[in-house]
């Protein structure tokens, strides 16, 4: 008898990413070393010098801390939230999944803000959810749009057991208030849900301020917030990540997560990421990549390409064939992410990265587009 997995698991298939695929890249025959990488939206100034210290200085013979005391100390003092409210994670995509693990059974609806990143819909399948999706526009420099009233009906509708915001959003990079979310939220608490609100990228908003949504997490209903570290401090390969939610949220979390998740090394460098140099040393990163992203902005437009607006370290640019570009930027040693799998396969998304990386990604583009 052959044994198969679980039912959900029959045709779903691992999300596509950004970052650089080894193997595609040997395919090609393009060395991963001469590689610019635009498809991970990181900063890519790179993480302050201590962060990097805390993480070389760490021991490492003996297990983590399973509870990330240390970290958890740091991050409450910083964010003003309780102990009990943060739950670490093995980056925030370890934490998508748990959450999933721990909200939902066969059959449960779960509704996704769309169009974003995939690991919502993967997590929720693989617990035999139906996966419901309600879509902004996206059109161009025009920008994207958000029926909000359409998507509260929708909720009240559908009574989702989970829905998921990604704020910004990865692609379109756009973002809701304070007071949309809030509208969000008591919807989705009316339906008996629970809101998961991403801000992996809030930490690289560009243009204005995001509103703090710690004070709606704190009335404390159905707010899960998801932090990233990876991203502004240019951790992805030390992956950390952690939540903000109900104490009930967080323990149901510990029960979910596998022991030592979040290394020793990750904890360490989260825990100097918080220092005062280190948050200096991301402000100074943040004004140099307000200046990158106008740059590359203008020179977009100059080459005739639509750039949909966006707030945050990376933006969405309608090319005709979003795959094609992809392919010929790489075998100039430019990665970009080619956006079909979020259903917009004219587009492609572009970290922004060094002027200087900036500036070669405009003349390759020059050269390739239109296809
Ligand atoms: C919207 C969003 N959320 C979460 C993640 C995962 O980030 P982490 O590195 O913290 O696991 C990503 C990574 O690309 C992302 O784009």
């Amino acid at each position: 008898m052959r044994v198969r997995p679980n039912p959900p698991f029959e045709g779903i298939s691992p999300v596509a990413h950004g970052a650089l695929d080894p193997g595609e890249l040997e395919r090609l025959g393009v060395d991963p070393a001469e590689v610019v990488d635009f498809s991970a939206s990181i900063n890519p100034y790179g993480p302050a010098p201590a962060v990097l210290e805390a993480a070389r200085r760490t021991d490492v013979s003996g297990y983590p801390d399973r509870e990330c005391l240390g970290l958890r100390r740091a991050l409450s003092e910083h964010l003003g939230v309780g102990l009990s409210w943060i739950a670490p994670g093995n980056g925030s995509a370890e934490l998508i999944d748990l959450l999933a693990r721990a909200y939902l059974s066969p059959d449960d609806a779960s509704l996704v803000v769309g169009p974003t990143f995939g690991e919502y819909g993967r997590a929720c399948r693989l617990c035999g959810a139906r996966v419901l999706r309600w879509d902004r526009e996206v059109g161009g420099a025009g920008g994207v749009s958000l029926d909000l009233d359409g998507l509260l009906e929708a909720v009240l509708r559908e009574r989702p057991r989970m829905v998921w915001l990604c704020n910004p959003n990865n692609p379109t990079g756009d973002l809701l208030s304070g007071r949309e979310v809030r509208r969000l939220l008591r919807v989705v608490e009316e339906a008996g849900g629970l809101l998961v609100v991403d801000e992996a990228y809030r930490e690289l908003v560009l243009r204005g301020e995001p509103d703090d949504l710690t004070g709606l997490l704190l009335e404390g209903r159905g707010l899960i917030l998801l932090r990233s570290m990876t991203k502004a401090h240019a951790l992805a390969g030390l992956r950390l990540g952690y939540a903000l939610a109900p104490p009930e949220v967080v323990r149901a979390l510990a029960v979910a997560r596998p022991p030592w998740s979040v290394s020793a090394p990750a904890q360490a460098a989260g825990i100097a990421a918080l220092s005062p140099g280190a948050r200096r040393h991301l402000s100074r990163c943040k004004r140099l990549l307000a200046r990158d992203a106008e740059l590359l902005t203008a020179g977009l437009a100059r080459l005739g390409l639509t750039t949909v607006p966006g707030v945050a370290n990376f933006l969405l640019v309608e090319v005709g064939d979003g795959g094609r570009v992809r392919e010929a930027l790489l075998r100039r040693n430019l990665q970009v992410r080619d956006c079909a799998s979020f259903g917009l396969p004219a587009h492609i998304r572009v970290a922004v990265r060094l002027p200087e990386e900036n500036a070669r990604l405009l003349a390759a583009l020059e050269e390739v587009v239109p296809l």
